[in-house]
């Protein structure tokens, strides 16, 4: 198969091990992987029909690489889009839906929970004259207030970094569609795996493949996926002149990170729900943030719009002040032999992080508070890593606290 549309009768699991395979006349097996800088032509004519779009072909590896290709048609046939672009990283792909869609004058609404650079990004817009509301993630009243005549793009991530909170997405993107704003949506945390929003009313999906698509913490990379016309005529023409691309190399490891996208969710989600299970039960704990748990305020949301609660889960350590909370956070943290203390997440090892004091940081305590972040609050990207194990090391670090 050669033309991606005949995949789409395929299941996901197939999908994900098969699509985007366009084999050369070696008959190779496994995809390869085209480190190539540039492209060669018959001729100068066809030289200048490849550059000028008028014949289809590859030129340039900043502008497209067969690799890079096959990794955007397999995420793209995953997630349920016309077309996917790649990108350095998860920021550049954020970096480059901002730079495509919002230009000088208008405005964006944002979660006010969001990953650290992100929210650091649009802040750093508002220096050329894009100006940024964030608001509460759970809250549709609150975007629908925020909308201005010059709004023009909404952004969240659900569930979101870190505190798992789930954003209702029909009815963020009803508001957004009645307004004729774009809505960008994060699916990092679950990843087309478990939740496809595109067909949940978003119009543009963003990834840091660094995360679950990769899977095992090798490379960075993002992407950026919507219908073709958009992506063709509006992120394309930026991206491929900025010049933020994946490496050919990195799209070949995140390919094959697609194939086994579905297994590993699937475990390290039931992992999560058992550690999440444990964490309830501790004393020292004052409270637990998964999506999988009834006591999560968006259970029964989440329960309809993902298929199962994804794996991070994140959780409070009481204190009688600021001082005291992040205290015993760092005891349990500092306490782990096993855990990974990193700021990463994704990976099929656990690790541990203080949000407030490393990927949270640099927004501020301001914009920490009204986020929800924190001081005793600890994040878990939990893994393949046996759940008793996982336990028993938190337990160390929590007689400790
Ligand atoms: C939800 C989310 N979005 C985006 C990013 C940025 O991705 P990257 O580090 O690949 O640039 C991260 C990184 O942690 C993240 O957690």
């Amino acid at each position: 198969m050669t033309d991606q549309s005949d995949f789409d009768a395929l299941g996901f699991d197939t999908r994900a091990v098969r699509a985007g395979i366009e084999r050369t006349h070696f008959g190779e097996h496994a995809e390869p992987i085209f480190m190539t800088s540039s492209f060669v032509f018959e001729s100068a004519a066809q030289a200048a029909a490849r550059f000028a779009g008028d014949e289809q072909g590859f030129v340039y590896s900043r502008f497209s690489n067969p690799t890079v290709q096959a990794f955007q048609d397999r995420l793209a046939s995953l997630e349920g889009a016309q077309a996917c672009l790649a990108t350095a990283s998860g920021m550049s792909a954020i970096l480059a839906t901002v730079l495509a869609l919002v230009k000088q004058g208008e405005h964006i609404v944002s979660s006010a929970g969001v990953f650290g650079a992100t929210a650091q990004l649009f802040n750093m817009f508002a220096r050329y004259g894009v100006q940024t509301s964030f608001v509460p993630l759970t809250d549709p009243a609150a975007w629908a207030a925020a909308v201005t005549p010059q709004t023009r793009m909404f952004y969240l991530e659900t569930p979101s970094n870190p505190l798992t909170e789930v954003a209702d997405l029909m009815a963020v993107s009803e508001i957004a569609r009645r307004h004729g704003i774009v809505l960008v949506v994060d699916n990092c945390f679950s990843t087309p795996a478990l939740q496809q929003p595109l067909s949940q009313g978003a119009d543009v999906v963003v990834h840091s493949a660094t995360k679950y698509i990769d899977g095992q913490g090798r490379v960075l990379g993002g992407a950026v996926l919507g219908s073709r016309k958009l992506i063709e005529e509006t992120l394309l023409p930026v991206l491929r002149t900025a010049g933020p691309t994946l490496s050919a190399f990195n799209a070949w490891v995140l390919l094959k990170g697609l194939e086994t996208l579905a297994i590993r969710m699937e475990r390290q989600c039931a992992n999560a729900l058992e550690v999440a299970h444990w964490l309830e039960a501790q004393p020292r704990v004052s409270r637990v943030y998964y999506p999988g748990l009834q006591s999560h305020p968006q259970h029964a949301l989440a329960r309809r719009q993902q298929s199962a609660g994804g794996a991070i889960v994140s959780f409070e350590m009481g204190g009688t002040d600021d001082a005291s909370a992040r205290a015993a956070a760092w005891r349990v943290i500092d306490g782990c032999q096993v855990l990974s203390i990193t700021g990463n997440l994704g990976d099929v090892k656990t690790t541990i992080t203080h949000p407030a004091s490393t990927t949270h940081q640099r927004i501020g305590p301001a914009a920490r508070k009204a986020a929800g972040i924190g001081e005793g609050l600890i994040r878990l990207a939990v893994g393949l890593d046996r759940p008793a194990d996982i336990c028993a090391d938190l337990a160390r670090g929590m007689d400790r606290a």
